[in-house]
């Protein structure tokens, strides 16, 4: 009997790597996940080793490639998927140099003030579509070489998260437009390194890596990484794509008019462009999609499902207790207890902000914040006033969406934050539209499979690969909608009158912090 063709999509998350394999038909015959932490060695800051990705890789691509259903010599292709924006240093010996800082990490504030001095946000904005935001990786370069410039020096080239885990994989150093853009460094709309945009920031062009379009098959798995990883040495490595691009892939959104909402960690609103349209002042993320001559607008909550894990690991110990002895999700516990309050959380409000924020407000001093708390808040109206907190988020994001005239239709939901249904009805109602999910919830690492599968000629284009991707759990607008433009403005207060006390704190912590160094 003839052996399925399969190709492998890897996901290199924020708090877990997921690697699948899927066959021609676009079926997943195989999973595997590793989970791990990243360290925050002071507020605000976020890192993790580059070296824990790849051995996360190792330990999913045997546990894969161990699976009955899944014969090494039936790989043919691999595609890689990840959190984007994070800045890997590696030196002369492709060894990384320091711990990789994050996609989530604020400690640039100060810098993208300054750097606004050297280069205008009108600038900024002719030369990548996009604004100067703490969380993209040019400010962490510049925070470097002012920090630690030892470890600029010893820096031979730099390198997005997921294209560590090709460079042990291959020995490339490669990455992709989609990956790319959330840089800071892409001249998105012709699709190339911005020289231009380098020169204003003193970055080295020599740094970069290698671009490539995502269905590229740039790389092959070399000996060292059969080794390590139990794939066949030779198989096609494709460009990939960042997470959120590779996510739209796995769902489907590779049209105009069609948006995902996905919530994993951080939240996105996610909406495909035939053309290059950036938004004014970059209010919006305007990158490459993961399709030659095809965009997208972005706009991030950063932490959307990471409010709920936080408040799970920092208030809901009982209930993860009582989830283990029943055998069930801790979430499902907590998200059956928020549905016992009352929508609008009896006036209690949450603003998610535990890392600053990136859309609509681009503030990073913004902090989470409860209130309108009364006598009658129990944590149920918390959990609750969580949930609502993220969705009004999303909510106002989509608005902007909205605002730049993109056509939308519908609303495809992913990530672990739409598996409930209670959430996902309470998403519908917010956006006041018909939503549906996918079957494929793992989406990025989904999409990334199917990159690696345009690339090895499984399928002739991405449109072909995405063409079995049906809506599953749709739903409809349910009563609840006529109350959401009333809660959304109370949340959109909460925010405005909050601002100047966020900004405040900044202040004086950057006061102390002086006093103290
Ligand atoms: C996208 C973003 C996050 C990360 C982590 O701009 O910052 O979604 O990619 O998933």
């Amino acid at each position: 009997m003839k052996r399925p063709e399969l190709c492998i999509g890897i996901d290199v998350g924020t708090s877990s790597l997921k690697a699948l394999a899927v066959t021609r038909d676009g079926a997943v015959v195989a999973t595997a996940s590793v989970e791990y932490e990243f360290d925050s060695p002071r507020a605000g800051w976020a890192e993790t080793h580059p070296d824990i990705w790849w051995r996360a890789t190792c330990e999913a691509l045997r546990s894969l490639t161990a699976h009955d259903a899944v014969r090494a010599g039936d790989i043919v292709s691999v595609g890689l998927a990840g959190q984007m924006h994070g800045l890997v240093l590696v030196d002369s010996d492709d060894r990384p140099i320091r711990p990789a800082i994050m996609w989530n990490d604020q400690r640039t504030a100060e810098v993208c003030e300054k750097a606004q001095r050297e280069i205008t946000p009108a600038e900024i904005w002719r030369l990548t579509g996009n604004r100067l935001l703490p969380g993209f990786t040019a400010p962490k370069l510049i925070w470097l070489k002012q920090h630690e410039p030892e470890t600029m020096r010893r820096a031979k080239r730099i390198m997005l998260p997921k294209d560590y885990v090709r460079l042990r994989l291959t020995g490339a150093i490669h990455t992709d437009m989609a990956d790319a853009s959330g840089t800071l460094l892409l001249d998105c709309e012709n699709r190339r390194w911005s020289a231009e945009m380098c020169a204003a920031l003193s970055i080295d062009t020599a740094l970069l890596p290698e671009l490539f379009e995502s269905t590229t098959p740039s790389s092959r798995v070399h000996a060292d990484g059969a080794q390590a990883t139990g794939l066949p040495v030779g198989t096609i490595v494709v460009a990939g794509a960042g997470d959120q691009a590779a996510q739209a892939v796995g769902t489907g959104i590779i049209a105009e008019g069609s948006v995902a909402c996905t919530v994993g960690t951080s939240g996105v609103i996610f909406a495909t462009t035939n053309e290059w349209r950036p938004t004014p002042h970059g209010v919006l993320h305007s990158f490459c999609h993961a399709i030659p001559n095809r965009w997208h607008l972005m706009g991030v909550t950063l932490s959307a499902g990471g409010s709920l894990r936080w408040w799970r690991d920092s208030m809901c110990a009982d209930l993860v207790a009582s989830a283990r002895t029943l055998g069930v999700d801790p979430y499902e516990l907590m998200l059956n207890q928020a549905q016992s309050a009352p929508l609008g959380c009896e006036g209690a409000l949450f603003l998610p902000y535990l890392s600053g924020e990136r859309t609509p407000h681009a503030d990073p001093h913004a902090r989470g914040s409860f209130v309108g708390m009364s006598t009658r808040t129990t944590r149920a109206h918390l959990t609750r006033a969580i949930v609502e907190g993220v969705t009004c988020s999303l909510r106002e994001v989509l608005a902007l969406v909205r605002q730049t005239g993109a056509r939308v239709d519908r609303i495809r939901l992913s990530g672990g934050g739409t598996r409930s249904p209670f959430w996902r009805q309470l998403m519908t109602d917010a956006f006041d539209l018909p939503t549906a999910t996918v079957e494929q919830t793992d989406g990025a690492a989904y999409g990334a499979a199917l990159l690696a599968g345009v690339g090895a000629g499984l399928w002739s284009s991405i449109d072909r690969a995405t063409a079995h991707i049906k809506d599953s759990n749709s739903t409809c607008v349910g009563s609840d909608a006529a109350h959401f433009p009333a809660i959304a403005r109370r949340y959109a207060h909460a925010y405005s009158a909050l601002a100047p006390w966020f900004s405040d704190q900044a202040e004086q912590d950057r006061a102390e912090k002086k006093i103290v160094d």
